[in-house]
């Protein structure tokens, strides 16, 4: 009998980097440099480069997914500069959702976050959704804390059966980690991981086990086999080192290296 197995998911941040004219160009190299059964990849480039990367990818490497970097919690309106769902049809299928990032530069609150992924799912997006404590909550002993805090403003409003059903995977960003070079530790985030799907558990989801969490701040080829030695952990929300293809090539390898162990497991 073949038991549910969680996916193992590399995902690609790329932030404001890229341009329409390089983008697709640098998805291609990316695909054909990580080419690893089992595993799942998605590249997030700007929204103006979707469409280049679409298209990149429609030719050479069908299987990568394109996903947005942010999503707006409305489906229309005067919002300037926003971007909603249905406009990223055909254009991404997968969209980050609640980023520090966006967090911190946005003011957006847990509640919008929630409606965001209201939309994302209405959309037919498949939502990463980020939560992640601030150096000064670490310190003080407030991460579980702060991260249960978010993980119920984000989803405690809606039916967990249709985010399960989207597929949501959630990504643990240790804010303090993001784009330092100093990454948690493995057996940190893969508390948090334990910690995030009892919370899962907490707030009406069924089957908190199946839901993919990935560790996110500072991932290179050098350290990610500490994070996917962790069973708890399926993968990376990866920012700077996913513009690098030798970095997203030793990535995605030592994630094959866990996606293989794991089929084996359930074989
Ligand atoms: P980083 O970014 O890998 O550059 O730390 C991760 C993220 O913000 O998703």
């Amino acid at each position: 009998m073949i038991r549910a197995m969680r996916p193992v998911v590399i995902a690609a941040n790329w932030k404001m980097h890229t341009t329409p004219a390089d983008a697709g160009e640098l998805a291609r190299t990316i695909a054909s440099r990580t080419r690893v059964p089992g595993v799942t990849r998605v590249i997030c480039p700007p929204f103006v480069c979707l469409a280049a990367v679409r298209d990149a990818l429609a030719e050479a490497a069908p299987d990568v997914a394109v996903g947005a970097q942010d999503v707006h919690h409305e489906l229309a309106g005067a919002y300037t500069g926003d971007i909603s769902a249905p406009m990223l049809a055909g254009l991404a299928s997968w969209v980050i959702v609640g980023h520090s990032e966006r967090r911190r530069d946005h003011a957006e609150t847990d509640e919008r976050i929630g409606k965001k992924l209201a939309r994302a799912v209405e959309g037919g997006l498949r939502p990463i959704l980020c939560v992640g404590e601030q150096l000064a909550d670490r310190e003080a002993g407030r991460a579980v804390e702060v991260v249960d805090t978010q993980l119920r403003g984000d989803l405690g409003a809606h039916d967990p059966e249709l985010l399960a059903e989207a597929g949501l995977v959630i990504a643990y960003e240790p804010v303090w980690a993001i784009g330092t070079g100093r990454n948690a530790l493995g057996s940190d985030a893969a508390a948090m991981a334990e910690t995030i799907r009892a919370v899962l558990g907490m707030i009406g989801w069924t089957e908190p086990g199946l839901v993919p969490v990935l560790y996110g701040g500072s991932v290179t080829a050098a350290n990610i086999g500490e994070f996917l030695a962790e069973p708890a952990i399926d993968g990376a929300l990866v920012g700077g080192a996913s513009l690098k293809p030798d970095e997203m090539a030793g990535i995605v390898g030592r994630a094959g290296v866990t996606a293989a162990a794991r089929l084996a497991a359930i074989a």
